[in-house]
């Protein structure tokens, strides 16, 4: 029986993940390293020191930079971040995400958040969306990022529910494979070849699809 359902963040409620890639290229170009959408594919999920890694090692400047200079780089890629998010609001959800959290509420399914992103309490609060969720798993309470499946397995133990019992949503290939490893039944938001390729049980192109008697349906079967 469907006991939880688990929500990523960037990229699934909310359009953040084009923000994170404007913030991201920003800082690459900056240190002359030629930033794309299809390298910015890798990095969705996966927390703001690991991205930084991929991106040095994308460009050939692994081992360049210090650690005090690496913690720089990524605070001027979130401060700039931050600085997007300023102008976010409840607008901002997706359709049909609201509507969701509307249903799985009136049918007393739990909401759990399981993103990577430090700055997802402050998004859930910009989106007025705070009060759905019964828990938002921080980052640092779980040793290994997407797609170890750590965050998701610590979302299922916060709601005192079996992973069997959750459906995990995401849009990254790392955080599909996160929720699968985690025994999870797993909701990919994108196109139908990645998402299936990464594991994903059921695939949405769009968030409007994501209707509950929809996910039981799958769920169930
Ligand atoms: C994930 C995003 O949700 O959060 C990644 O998909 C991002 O792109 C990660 O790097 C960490 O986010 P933040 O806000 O802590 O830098
Ligand atoms: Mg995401």
């Amino acid at each position: 029986m469907l006991k939880a359902v688990i929500f990523d963040l960037d990229g699934v409620i909310t359009d953040t993940a084009e923000w994170h890639y404007a913030a991201w290229k920003e800082l690459a170009n900056r240190i002359g390293i030629d930033f794309n959408r299809e390298f910015n594919e890798e990095l969705k999920g996966i927390s703001r020191m690991e991205s930084l890694e991929k991106i040095l090692v994308f460009g050939g400047k692994a081992g360049l930079y210090s650690e005090s200079e690496k913690l720089e780089l990524a605070k001027t890629k979130n401060d700039q971040y931050v600085q997007l998010l300023t102008k976010m609001k409840p607008d901002d959800i997706f359709p049909g995400i609201k509507e969701l959290l509307e249903e799985l509420k009136a049918k007393g399914v739990l909401i759990g958040l399981a993103s990577a992103s430090k700055n997802a309490p402050a998004i859930l609060q910009s989106l007025e969306i705070t009060n759905y969720f019964q828990t938002v798993v921080n980052p640092d309470e779980v040793e290994r990022g997407k797609p170890a499946p750590d965050i998701f397995l610590k979302a299922a133990e916060k709601l005192a529910v079996s992973p069997a019992e959750c459906i995990g949503i995401e849009d990254a290939t790392a955080g599909i494979m996160a929720i699968k490893d985690a025994g999870m039944f797993a909701v990919g938001v994108g196109t139908i070849e990645k998402m299936k390729q990464a594991g994903a049980d059921l695939v949405v192109e769009d968030t409007r699809e994501l209707v509950l008697s929809v996910l039981l349906r799958e769920f169930n079967q």
